[in-house]
């Protein structure tokens, strides 16, 4: 067999791919995507069948363990949940000093980075399921509590503590929307809705966020800080940023007069920065296959809940008119798993600035297996290090500092 990358090695050539629009940085068994039919699987299986049959913490017992879980396994795996999901008391006094208003993904990431300092990792060998270590259900179960202390803070309300008798979507609705003398009485509607976008947000291979954490993890840092790393990434509007924006857009459109064809136009403006958030995608060229899903979700858990929301007739309305445009149709840009997620949000109460967190909640399973599989690929282990091609200037004399213009 040729061996490539000695070959490359010394041959003072460097491939240049800015983006990496074409460039493979590993080797993965998680998540099968093709881009070009719409088709996304977990470990094998079609996400709309997950969506439709599973419990998220099952997907991500999936996603980690490369199999789903029996009864009992799942049973063990929603105990630790439960277990695991307090924090350190002394941790909880830190979301004390966040600036009233504080970005809860600024909030979430740093908490999550400094897990590391009150739940060291342990040891490889204490893996009870294979492939998902304590460190690992630990991170999965507290990230909820952190995110919703972080909405919480945020909004200047009492904390309220995990409950034992719920489950992972319950318990994080609870302690997200639960008031003193005012219980929160959980819809089934809305966990039903919220456990389906967690699980489509589950893995979705080397994304931005993905191969941060896959890099940053490749220097030999610790899971959380890996995690935390990847929280920062997804927070850009590009990147898992654009939930917030897109809801931010419908608003923008529904507040002028529904003038669909002034920020359509924008939006094909080279001159100017604007894009339509949830449209266009790298790797899909037709319909997200999560957006496909949403879609329906949106229309079924707004008739459940018997809303009437504007924005998601201008969402579709805005799809529509996109649809029939050649510049999106020449550019393959369809909405994206970003451009229906928000309305559902919103429909649960989940308010537009903690969409984005919601997000890295819904990923979370995909950047642990994804850093775990880096770290189990031996063969490959290696820091990650792109080149680049040098355009500065050639070897030049000093300038002294009298001499300087
Ligand atoms: N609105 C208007 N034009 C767009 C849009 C858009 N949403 N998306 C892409 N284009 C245009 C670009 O201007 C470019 O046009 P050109 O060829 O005339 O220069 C062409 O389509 C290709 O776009 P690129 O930016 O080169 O495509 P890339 O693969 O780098 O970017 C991205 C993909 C970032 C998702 C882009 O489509 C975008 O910015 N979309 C809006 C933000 C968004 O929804 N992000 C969420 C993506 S999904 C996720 O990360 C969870």
């Amino acid at each position: 067999a040729i061996d490539i990358r000695s070959l490359l090695k010394d041959s003072g050539y460097i491939t240049l791919d800015s983006g990496y629009m074409n460039t493979g940085s590993c080797t993965s068994a998680i998540t099968y995507l093709d881009g070009g039919q719409g088709i996304l699987n977990y470990r094998g299986y079609a996400i709309e069948d997950l969506a439709e049959n599973c419990q998220f913490i099952e997907v991500a017992y999936l996603i980690l363990n490369g199999e789903l879980p029996n009864y009992e396994q799942l049973e063990q795996f929603k105990r630790d949940m439960r277990r695991f999901a307090l924090l350190h008391e002394d941790m909880i006094h830190f979301f004390d000093h966040f600036p009233p208003n504080a970005s809860p993904m600024s909030i979430l990431s740093t908490m999550v980075g400094t897990l590391h300092n009150f739940y060291p990792e342990m040891d490889d060998e204490d893996d009870p399921y294979g492939g998902i270590t304590v460190t690992t259900a630990r991170l999965l179960s507290k990230i909820r509590t952190i995110a919703a202390f972080s909405y919480k803070k945020n909004i200047g309300h009492p904390l309220v503590y995990p409950n034992a008798k719920l489950n992972y979507v319950q318990n994080f609705l609870n302690m997200m929307f639960d008031r003193p003398n005012m219980p929160y009485v959980i819809k089934p509607e809305v966990a039903m809705a919220l456990n389906k976008l967690l699980i489509l947000h589950a893995d979705h291979e080397q994304n931005c966020s993905t191969s941060t954490v896959r890099l940053v993890g490749s220097a030999g840092v610790n899971l959380y800080a890996s995690i935390s790393a990847g929280i920062n990434a997804l927070w850009g509007p590009l990147h898992g940023g654009a939930n917030q924006a897109v809801l931010e857009m419908l608003e923008l459109i529904y507040a002028d007069d529904c003038n669909f064809e002034k920020y359509i136009e924008k939006a094909k403006n080279k001159q100017d920065s604007f894009r339509l958030s949830g449209f266009g995608h790298r790797v899909y060229k037709t319909f997200d296959p999560r957006a496909k899903i949403i879609k329906e979700a949106c229309h079924e858990v707004l008739g459940a809940l018997d809303i009437q929301d504007p924005l998601l007739d201008i969402a579709l309305e805005l799809e529509e008119r996109v649809r029939n445009d050649a510049y999106f149709q020449e550019r393959n840009l369809y909405p994206n798993v970003d451009f229906y997620s928000g309305i559902i949000y919103r429909a649960i109460g989940i308010p537009t600035n903690m969409f984005t967190v919601m997000f890295a909640l819904g990923r979370l399973p995909g950047w642990i297996a994804q850093w775990t599989e880096m770290k189990e690929d031996k063969a490959n282990a290696r820091i990650g290090r792109p080149r680049q091609v040098y355009t500065g200037h050639t070897l030049r004399p000093f300038v002294p500092m009298h001499e300087r213009k």
